[in-house]
């Protein structure tokens, strides 16, 4: 994802004139290069990108708010953000890392803020395009389950220090 660092206004111009926020072909590269798409065809990324939309946040806004209803997933192309959580450890998120999974998968509101640090670019996918992808690509959905693994392995190991 290293070519995801800085200089993103120059890449923003990303679909077709009449949506700008449309995710074009600039972005298929890109998109290959996110972990939770890796092992998807050009093919099924081409799909992924019609569902999305590039959404740009300015520095410290909140990208998704602890409480709201899930609307959307986000995948982080460019900038970082930090997740908070109303109680526990604060964590860092950077170009290709994905969020907002939860409150789509369980139904239940956001469980942290995600905050950008610095200008960030995101792409989007709404709540029922998300719920379609994953049942159209198991590939995806197992990638989702090994990250909410991880997840709970770690909190596990910061409950236990
Ligand atoms: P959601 O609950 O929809 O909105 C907040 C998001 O922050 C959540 O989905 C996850 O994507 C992310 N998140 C919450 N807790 C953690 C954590 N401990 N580590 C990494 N990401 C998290």
């Amino acid at each position: 994802m290293s070519q995801l660092a800085g200089g993103s206004r120059s890449r923003v111009p990303v679909g077709a004139p009449h949506d700008p926020n449309r995710v074009g072909h600039d972005w298929l590269a890109t998109l290959g290069e996110v972990t939770l798409f890796e092992g998807l065809s050009r093919r099924h990324l081409r799909r992924i990108a019609k569902l999305a939309h590039v959404r740009r946040f300015v520095s410290g806004s909140a990208i998704v708010r602890v409480g709201d209803a899930g609307t959307s997933f986000f995948v982080l192309l460019d900038g970082t953000a930090r997740v908070v959580p109303t109680s526990g450890r604060v964590r860092r998120l950077g170009a290709g890392d994905s969020f907002g999974e939860m409150a789509l998968l369980d139904g239940a509101p956001r469980s942290a803020d995600v905050v950008a640090d610095g200008e960030v670019l995101t792409l989007t996918i709404g709540r029922s395009s998300f719920g379609k992808l994953l049942r159209q690509e198991p590939v995806l959905a197992q990638e989702l389950l090994r990250t909410l693994a991880a997840r709970l392995r770690a909190a596990e190991r910061s409950r236990a220090d």
